[in-house]
């Protein structure tokens, strides 16, 4: 089992984020229907999350399907839809007993009723556990989560409950499904874009992209995102000196 001296252990990400890509191209490449890739990602899914709750990371999120997936053929979309639902119903007894605290983030109204309830029971369930916060995110868009935020903040504003002045960047993140700023984003599958998932919150992310392709996604694969999330310094628009500074505690 690898693992981090205590030294990196006080600066890994408190909140990784991950757009799991490739499932398609493993089962592709493998001469199987591209199901067949999602089925094994459900593995690597399990893996990250138990190596995530070991490592004491705060936040996880993952990226389970876009708002624009849908836009996949039915039968593709179907059986993310069923892959889902099971996973989550024979998960979540699992989940809870780890202390492990799930939301599902996105626009769930478009999810079957019954999807929506188990959603509902996990999430009821699980709310005042301590541990891990696993955020999966069904039928999200980082598009839309602004759109959202911004209308419910209007919607304030309109009724008389806000002031238009109160509104900034602190306010409007709370109006967010996630108020959670990302420090690692990971994707695998190569491609090097966002495809719309967490916008907002990826403003300062660091990025790391692997060619490795979801299924193939193990605990070593994790730490060596950690590896080169730990060999970054983070200047939030500052320059090194004042970085080092800052760590000098001048
Ligand atoms: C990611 O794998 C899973 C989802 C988007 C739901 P893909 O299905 O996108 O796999 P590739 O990119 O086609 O290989
Ligand atoms: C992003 O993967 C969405 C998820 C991993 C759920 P896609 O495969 O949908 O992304 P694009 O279409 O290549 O940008
Ligand atoms: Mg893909």
């Amino acid at each position: 089992m690898v693992s981090f001296s205590d030294k990196d252990a006080a600066y890994l990400p408190r909140h990784i984020a991950i757009i799991m890509d490739g499932n398609g191209r493993w089962a592709q490449k493998r001469g199987m229907l591209r199901v067949k890739g999602h089925q094994e990602g459900a593995n690597a899914v399990i893996t990250t999350i138990e190596t995530c709750a070991r490592l004491g990371i705060k936040t996880l999120s993952l990226f389970a399907f876009s708002s624009e997936n849908w836009k996949r053929p039915p039968s593709e979309v179907n059986a993310l839809m069923q892959l889902l639902a099971k996973a989550l119903k024979k998960q979540t007894p699992i989940l809870h007993q780890n202390g492990i605290k799930v939301r599902v983030l996105g626009d769930l109204k478009a999810l079957k009723p019954s999807l929506q309830e188990s959603i509902s029971y996990t999430q009821n369930l699980t709310e005042n556990n301590l541990g891990l916060k696993l955020n999966i995110a069904i039928n999200y868009g980082g598009k839309w989560d602004i759109v959202q935020a911004c209308k419910k903040l209007a919607l304030k504003v309109r009724d008389g409950d806000l002031d238009l002045e109160r509104i900034d960047e602190e306010l409007f993140n709370h109006a967010l499904v996630l108020d959670e700023g990302v420090d690692l984003l990971i994707r695998t599958g190569g491609e090097r874009r966002i495809s719309n998932f967490l916008l907002w919150q990826c403003a300062y992310s660091e990025f790391y992209v692997t060619d490795l392709l979801w299924p193939d996604f193990n605990e070593q694969a994790l730490f060596d995102a950690i590896d080169y999330y730990l060999s970054r310094e983070r200047r939030f628009g500052m320059t090194s000196e004042q970085i080092k500074e800052i760590s000098n505690g001048n």
